[in-house]
């Protein structure tokens, strides 16, 4: 028999994405589907069609898929490049190494940029530290022949709880006067952490929806660039479902070519809604708190936070890395087992060392400080030598700095 073989109560999903639903989105998926070519749903698609320009902070389409955010990072590649195009790429983590995979088995040609060697806790230095703009900047440089037509970075590497300057990246492209397209990953960074795609000069935001945005997974976006849609015009790439011009066609009527996932647009309206009536500065101030919450019970542990740059900590997550010898995936089998939380598991090259706190979707001061308690138990219970209380630390923390309360990202 498991220790907990009949949880009450909810489950505490603290993980990075899928996030907690708020009982107002599931509300309104649960509402009958409509017909897709009806008039009921052109006014919705155009509403939401808005809306997500509003959050993505373009004035430019927004595409949206029946898929997962992997759908979307397919849909960037082969709506812009050719067979064999050099795409630039650099190494933040799990997440940039997958769409780096992607973008080989696409029969492109992507170099991957990273900070070599491991420091003294035996982690990846790059999967540590955000994007050094720098590197791309001098890479960019030495292509005199102007073979890479794309640079594409994660914004806010899931997998280690580290974001990247993007407005830098814009910066380093333009100052070594390169063409290429600046495709930039946001799918766990998107309403959660800021993000302005027009500002930034982003040419493609690839998003889903199972995050910030607090849907259950199975839509995803393009936001796009009138630079990113004429270099469409010429990509040699095959791509039928995941072309662009005939959803852009049909959105102008606020329908799709095929059928959407009407239901989870539903719920997408209501996110909308909540996020908007909201503000998006309160929503990023807010998930900047808890961040910062959770950290203070980190580092009250004596624990190490996977991300090494406090000016590019993430606030969607926390990467908790565990003593050496200690495998990070028992401690989390204890804490669900015993407690009904699920935190992230360490992914790729960090895997059994680091656990992940997500800090976004349904989430408030109370649920976080339940799941930094169950945190703080199993790993005493894992026979992890904790330095104090964590639980404290983030008690003292939020009582002493109400909702509302603006922190700097660099906090
Ligand atoms: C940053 C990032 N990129 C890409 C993906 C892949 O998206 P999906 O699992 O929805 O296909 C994820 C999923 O967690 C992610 O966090």
């Amino acid at each position: 028999m498991k220790l907990n073989d009949h949880p009450t109560g909810r489950h505490y999903l603290q993980i990075p994405g899928p996030s907690p639903v708020p009982d107002r989105i599931l509300r309104a998926i649960s509402l009958p589907t409509i017909d897709h070519r009806g008039p009921e749903f052109g006014a919705l698609g155009l509403k939401l069609l808005a809306g997500l320009q509003r959050i993505f902070q373009t004035r430019h389409p927004v595409v949206v898929y029946p898929a997962s955010g992997t759908g979307a990072w397919e849909a960037a590649l082969v709506n812009t490049m050719s067979p064999g195009d050099a795409v630039l790429m650099y190494e933040t983590g799990h997440f940039a190494t997958l769409w780096q995979k992607m973008a080989l088995r696409l029969g492109l040609q992507p170099e991957f940029l990273s900070l070599a060697g491991t420091d003294a806790a035996g982690l990846p230095v790059s999967w540590r530290r955000g994007v050094q703009a720098d590197l791309i900047e001098q890479r960019l440089r030495a292509d005199t022949a102007r073979r890479i037509r794309a640079v594409c970075v994660v914004h806010n590497e899931t997998s280690t709880g580290v974001t990247s300057d993007i407005a830098a990246v814009r910066r380093a492209i333009d100052a070594a006067r390169h063409p290429a397209l600046l495709m930039v990953d946001s799918i766990s960074g998107l309403a959660s952490a800021d993000y302005r795609h027009d500002e930034w000069g982003v040419d493609v935001t690839v998003s889903g929806s199972q995050k910030g945005l607090m849907l259950p997974p199975g839509i995803s976006f393009n936001a796009l660039s009138p630079k990113a849609l004429e270099a469409s015009k010429s990509a040699q790439l095959p791509r039928a479902f995941w072309a662009w011009d005939e959803i852009v066609e049909a959105n102008r009527g606020g329908y799709w070519p095929y059928t959407p996932s009407t239901n989870l647009l539903y719920g997408l309206s209501e996110s909308l809604d909540m996020l908007l009536e909201q503000g998006l500065p309160e929503v990023f101030a807010r998930h900047l708190r808890w961040a910062e919450g959770v950290r203070a019970a980190v580092r009250s542990w004596g624990l190490e936070i996977q991300c090494t740059d406090p000016a590019v900590y993430s606030p969607v997550l926390t990467g908790v890395v565990m003593p050496q010898g200690v495998d990070a995936d028992r401690v989390r089998r204890t804490i669900h087992e015993r407690f009904d939380l699920s935190l992230g598991t360490g992914l790729g090259k960090v895997k059994g060392r680091m656990f992940r706190i997500g800090h976004l979707g349904d989430c408030n001061d109370l649920t976080l400080m339940a799941a930094l308690a169950g945190c703080e138990m199993g790993l005493k219970l894992s026979g992890v030598a904790l330095a104090g209380s964590g639980v404290q630390a983030a008690l003292d923390f939020f009582a002493s700095r109400p909702q509302g309360t603006v922190l700097k990202a660099a906090a």
